[in-house]
């Protein structure tokens, strides 16, 4: 295995765990798909995509990964039937309900990016509820995307690196919604479709990229284990030699 360490993080995480991955983010695709290859409706793929989410969070606890984030509801996912948009709310409120729990005792630090203000002002509620009450953990970073574009974060990143001054790639960077975060090392989408659909844009310039027909509902943490033996096999030169 050639590997170098990232000019751009540490790799403590590299030492620790073996794969060298400290911040992996997953577009979470295929629940509809899921649902209608059963003759089922839709919001039972979603159900069945949280129940993947569930088991994966549960797992990279394990994994010695950092952070990881997941692509949950994009800027663009407005577009979809008002009922759809509804039932992902609900499934988004009964989570953090039910989940919250174990995550709070487990040390997992909640984190969202997105602009999810404009989402209703109960799931606002429960957000900032759940952010409020895991900040002081020290473990597991999981960051949900809600209404995230890439577009819309670097927008808004640029715009307030404007307000302080000069723009340039770091002061940009040190806007965005993950700034707090490792650099991404690691994108993952299910489902078959080798698109990003403005998700992490600028974080994976140098990210390594995995792709499965897997369908997000279907997806294992031995499918995660997968990707970070990939991981762990590539050569990352960041445009050096
Ligand atoms: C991903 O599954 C979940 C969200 C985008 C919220 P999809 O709902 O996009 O499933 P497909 O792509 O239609 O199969
Ligand atoms: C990307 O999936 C968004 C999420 C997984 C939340 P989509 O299903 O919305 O993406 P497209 O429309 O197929 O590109
Ligand atoms: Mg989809």
């Amino acid at each position: 295995m050639t590997r170098t360490a990232s000019p751009l993080g540490g790799d403590a995480g590299l030492r620790e765990a073996g794969h060298g991955a400290r911040h992996v983010a997953i577009i979470m695709d295929g629940n509809g798909r899921w649902a209608t290859k059963r003759f089922l409706p839709r919001a039972v793929g979603h159900q069945r995509g949280v129940e993947a989410v569930r088991r994966l969070v549960r797992a990279a606890r394990g994994m010695g990964i950092e952070a990881l984030t997941l692509y949950a509801f994009s800027t663009e996912n407005w577009r979809r039937p008002e009922d759809e948009i509804a039932d992902l709310m609900g499934l988004l409120k009964r989570f953090i309900l039910s989940d919250l729990d174990e995550f709070a005792a487990n040390g997992i630090r909640l984190k969202i990016i997105g602009d999810y203000k404009a989402f209703p002002a109960d799931v606002v509620e429960l957000i900032e509820g759940a952010l409020a009450r895991t900040a002081g953990n020290s473990g597991t970073t999981l960051a949900v995307a809600l209404n995230y574009g890439s577009q819309d974060e670097i927008a808004r990143a640029a715009a307030r690196a404007a307000a302080k001054g000069a723009i340039t790639p770091e002061t940009i960077e040190a806007e965005l919604d993950t700034a707090d975060m490792p650099p991404l090392d690691l994108l993952i989408r299910t489902s078959g479709e080798i698109r990003l659909s403005n998700f992490l844009l600028w974080q994976a310039a140098y990210a390594e990229l995995w792709f499965t027909d897997v369908l997000w509902p279907d997806f294992e943490p031995a499918h995660l284990e997968q990707a970070l033996a990939h991981f762990a096999g590539r050569e990352r030169r960041f445009g050096g030699r």
